[in-house]
C-alpha cells in the first residue's frame, strides 16, 4: 500500500493551523471515513487511527500493529457531548474529571453502548474514551466523523513513537497516511482511569497522577495492584498492560539507589560488558553525563525533571536500537508524581530487571 506522508506546517496566524493544513487534515479524515487508517500526532504519543464504529477498521488496526485482538482500543473524541453516543451511562465523576482534565492526557473507562463494536473493545462491554488536546488530533477526529479508535502507532511490543520518523519506520506501506505534526509534548501514553468501579481505579499511570484525580473527586485513588507489583501474578485490568512492551532490542537494566553507588555499579557492569565485546549504553541525568564510560550516553534531562525525562524516554529507547546497542543501564527516577508513570514504562522496558547496590550493601553489613 502507498502511504501518503502529510506534513503539518502550522504556518497559519500565531503558529496555528493554516488553511493548507486544514485541507490536508480533512483529506486524511476522508481516508478514515472510507475505512482506511491514518497515523496522527497527539500530546502523548502518535496514534494509529481508524473509524471506531467500523469493526473492519478495528481489525485493520490490529493487523497493521501485529497486535493481539483481545487488547482493546481507546476511542478518541473531539467534543465532550460525543461521549453519550458510545457509552451507556456517564457518571458524575466522569463529568468532573472531564471538566478539569479534558482535553488532555486522561482516558476514562466507561460502560459501552451498543453502537461500539466488540472488535473495538476487544470483546469487553466497557469502552476507553479519550479527548486529546493536540490540535491536529482534534481536527482529524472531527474530520473523521467524531470517533477515532487509536492505539499507539508502533508495531506491537516496540516503544510507542513520539517522533514521526519512528511512525514511518513501523507503519510505512501498512496504512493509508501518516500525519507529521512534530513531537508529542508529554511523551508517554495517557493515564487510564476505570470509572466502572467505585472508587475509580488507575489502570495505567501517566501525566495525570492519582493525586490529581483524587483531589478532583475528593477520594483516594489507587492503582491496579497488578501493575505496581509485577511479581504478584495478578492479571492487569487493562489487558494491554500484561504484554511485554516498550522494549528496546538490547537488554536494559535499571540501577537505583545512592547516586555514587549507582555510577560505580553501572561502570563496573559496563566494564565487564565491554570485555565481552558488547556495545553499551547509559541513560542518565545531565549532571552525570561525564561520569560513565559507555559507547552511547543518552541524557534524560536535569536531575528530577520528570517532564523532560518522559518526553525523551521512548526516543532514547528507540535510538539504542538505531545504534545497535546490546546492553543498556538506566538511572532510576523517584516514584512519585509523574515519576510513577516513567518508572512503570522503564520497568516494562527492562523486563523488571532492577538492581539496588545500596540495598545490597546494607544487607551485607
Ligand atoms: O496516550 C494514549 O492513550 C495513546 C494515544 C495514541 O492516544 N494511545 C494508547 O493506546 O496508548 P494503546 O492502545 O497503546 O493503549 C491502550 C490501553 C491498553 O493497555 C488497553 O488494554 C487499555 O488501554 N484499554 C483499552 N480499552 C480498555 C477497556 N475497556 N478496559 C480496560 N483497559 C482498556
Ligand atoms: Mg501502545
Amino acid at each position: 500500500m502507498d502511504t501518503e506522508l502529510i506534513r503539518i506546517k502550522k504556518d497559519g496566524e500565531g503558529g496555528m493551523l493554516s488553511d493548507g493544513d486544514l485541507e490536508a487534515i480533512a483529506r486524511a479524515g476522508g481516508y478514515i471515513r472510507q475505512g482506511g487508517l491514518v497515523a496522527f500526532p497527539t500530546e502523548t504519543v502518535y496514534g494509529l487511527g481508524g473509524n471506531a464504529l467500523d469493526p473492519e477498521a478495528s481489525k485493520k488496526i490490529y493487523e497493521a500493529k501485529g497486535r493481539p485482538s483481545d487488547n482493546p482500543l481507546i476511542i478518541h473524541i473531539a467534543d465532550f457531548e460525543d461521549i453519550y453516543k458510545i457509552t451507556e451511562e456517564v457518571p458524575e465523576e466522569a463529568k468532573k474529571l472531564a471538566d478539569v482534565f479534558w482535553p488532555g492526557p486522561l482516558t476514562m473507562i466507561l460502560k459501552k453502548s451498543s453502537v461500539v463494536p466488540k472488535e473495538t473493545t476487544g470483546g469487553l462491554d466497557t469502552v476507553a474514551v479519550r479527548f486529546p488536546s493536540d490540535v491536529v488530533a482534534r481536527e482529524l477526529i472531527k474530520a473523521s466523523g467524531g470517533y477515532v479508535a487509536a492505539p499507539s502507532a508502533n508495531i506491537s511490543g516496540r516503544p510507542s513513537p513520539t517522533e514521526v520518523k519512528y511512525v514511518v519506520e513501523d507503519m510505512m506501506g501498512r496504512i493509508r497516511a501518516i500525519i507529521d505534526g512534530g513531537e508529542g509534548e508529554i511523551g508517554i501514553e495517557s493515564t487510564i482511569v476505570d470509572l466502572t468501579v467505585s472508587p475509580p481505579m488507575v489502570l495505567r499511570p501517566g501525566y495525570i497522577t492519582n493525586e490529581m484525580i483524587g483531589s478532583v473527586l475528593g477520594e483516594e485513588i489507587e492503582t491496579d495492584r497488578a501493575i505496581i507489583d509485577a511479581d504478584s501474578g495478578l492479571k492487569p485490568k487493562a489487558p494491554g498492560m500484561k504484554y511485554k512492551h516498550y522494549a528496546p532490542r538490547g537488554e536494559l537494566t535499571i540501577v537505583e539507589g545512592n547516586d555514587d553507588n549507582v555510577v560505580r555499579t553501572i561502570n563496573e557492569l559496563l566494564r565487564s560488558d565491554r570485555e565481552n565485546g558488547l556495545k553499551t549504553g547509559v541513560i542518565c541525568c545531565d549532571e552525570n553525563e561525564g561520569r560513565y564510560d559507555a559507547d552511547v550516553i543518552k541524557l534524560s534531562g536535569k536531575r528530577g525533571d520528570t517532564g523532560e525525562a518522559a518526553h525523551r524516554l521512548y526516543s532514547i529507547l528507540r535510538s539504542f536500537d538505531d545504534e545497535n546497542v546490546d546492553k543498556m543501564y538506566s538511572e532510576s527516577f523517584a516514584r512519585n508524581g509523574f515519576g510513577v508513570a516513567i518508572m512503570n514504562r522503564l520497568l516494562k522496558a527492562a523486563g523488571h530487571k532492577i538492581i539496588n547496590p545500596t540495598e545490597v550493601e546494607k544487607r551485607q553489613k
